[in-house]
């Protein structure tokens, strides 16, 4: 299964040499404990086909048929963001801007995306998440999940998937995103509608299954049914929870199993227990926090704590409108006490595992030739040089393209 759909695998295969420093994320079994990202500064790196073909010490490389010398930047693997709203039209702006002069962020603004999206065309839509997809290439991002969620009709959610298929395999059924004006009367109508016909429609394009479970949206047992409900119809689960206040998401999240919930932003003691003892995944997003002024959720905690944590961008029109995972990590190593490293590592491997692929996330022989080259000579460079588009190249499945300094950022 491919993460981000690319043109066409590379022919052939390129020995990448001059590497400052690796990042493989593959620390050997003897290694300290602050060798997270399994660095190499020695190293290279054969790509052939999609794949990573081998890695090791450059005075060892084999040869290929073609050759890079990345001249001492250094290279990583390619972002895994495992949360994303790509698929939407309309513009919130001045919902933002509302909420920098004061207005609190509310679950209730996504009901104005969805006016807009159900009014868009499928081209209208399909030429936006292709904008928008490029955007995220161009900034290292070679994996993606996109989910469904502004559509909240059966033809609405059923076309929103497919016209993320056309991006992702790593595509999320988001029915229960908001209750839509036309059920405000009868919420429990609109669980049925989605656990019914909306979900038989969504399934076949669909790998994941998802509910934003919070004040404003759906409560526990709301969420619970739309969960078990796709299980049944061979979706797996992912929530949304503890965005906005404490709530009983992360809880529920742990009692189903499920691999990874996301937000966390306010967690009690018994939910952080409740997710270590479950191994399920704390997505944290906080592009939301920056552009909703909530306060940061507490990632060091989690580490702490035993919990593993992913990063990812969640960009959509509302409470974030980034697709930069380098902002995500800047912010979680400012403001959320984690290490570069650790950050990186939550930007690439603990997103791959919040999608529970193996096959990304890392650069080890056999897994998918998704690298980053940065205009750096390390990774702690994206968060000390906050801003700054540091993404050179990107090698997606063995395809090479320019990045956000190589290229300009406007798409289309
Ligand atoms: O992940 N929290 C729910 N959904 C999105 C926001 C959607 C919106 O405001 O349009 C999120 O933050
Ligand atoms: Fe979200």
């Amino acid at each position: 299964m491919t993460g981000a759909m690319t043109e066409a695998p590379a022919a052939g295969s390129t020995l990448i040499t001059g590497i400052g420093e690796l990042v493989t994320n593959a620390p050997p079994v003897d290694a300290a404990a602050r060798d997270l990202l399994g660095l190499r500064h020695d190293a290279a790196i054969v790509l052939d086909g999609d794949r990573v073909a081998w890695v090791g010490a450059a005075a060892q490389a084999p040869s290929a048929d073609t050759s890079v010398d990345v001249g001492g930047r250094a290279v990583i693997p390619g972002f895994v963001d495992s949360h994303s709203h790509l698929v939407f039209a309309g513009d919130r702006a001045a919902e933002f801007a509302a909420r920098m002069a004061g207005e609190s962020y509310s679950a209730g603004g996504i009901r104005s995306t969805v006016a807009a999206t159900r009014a868009a065309t499928s081209d209208a839509l399909t030429e936006h998440v292709r904008c928008l997809v490029e955007e995220m290439h161009a900034q290292g991002t070679t994996t993606l999940e996109i989910k469904s969620g502004y559509g909240l009709t059966v033809e609405d959610e059923a076309r929103s998937l497919e016209v993320a298929r056309r991006f992702t395999e790593e595509t999320t059924f988001l029915g229960a995103h908001v209750v839509p004006p036309e059920y405000a009367e009868d919420p429990a109508g609109y669980v049925d509608l989605v656990t019914g016909p909306m979900l038989a429609a969504a399934a076949p394009h669909a790998r994941w299954i998802d509910a934003f479970c919070e004040r404003g949206a759906f409560d526990a047992d709301q969420a619970r049914s739309v969960l078990l409900a796709g299980h049944a119809a061979g979706l797996r689960g992912r929530l949304h929870g503890n965005q906005l206040g404490p709530g009983p998401g992360a809880q529920l999240a742990a009692e189903l199993g499920l691999v990874a919930v996301d937000h966390c932003t306010y967690l009690s003691d018994a939910d952080v227990h409740a997710l270590r003892e479950a191994g399920t995944i704390a997505t944290l997003l906080p592009g939301v926090e920056f552009s909703t002024r909530q306060p940061y959720p507490d990632a060091r905690r989690l580490l702490d704590a035993g919990v593993r944590i992913a990063l990812a961008s969640d960009c959509n029109p509302g409470s974030c409108f980034t697709s930069s995972m380098p902002l995500c990590i800047a912010l979680a190593v400012r403001e959320m006490g984690l290490t570069p490293a650790e950050a990186l590592y939550a930007a690439t491997a603990g997103g791959a595992a919040a999608l529970d692929r193996v096959d990304v996330g890392r650069l080890v022989p056999g897994a998918r030739a998704d690298l980053v080259m940065l205009n750096a000579p390390s990774h702690v460079h994206l968060a000390y040089r906050p801003g700054v588009p540091l993404v050179r190249e990107v090698w997606i499945g063995g395809v090479r393209s320019g990045g956000v300094s190589a290229r300009s950022l406007s798409a289309g």
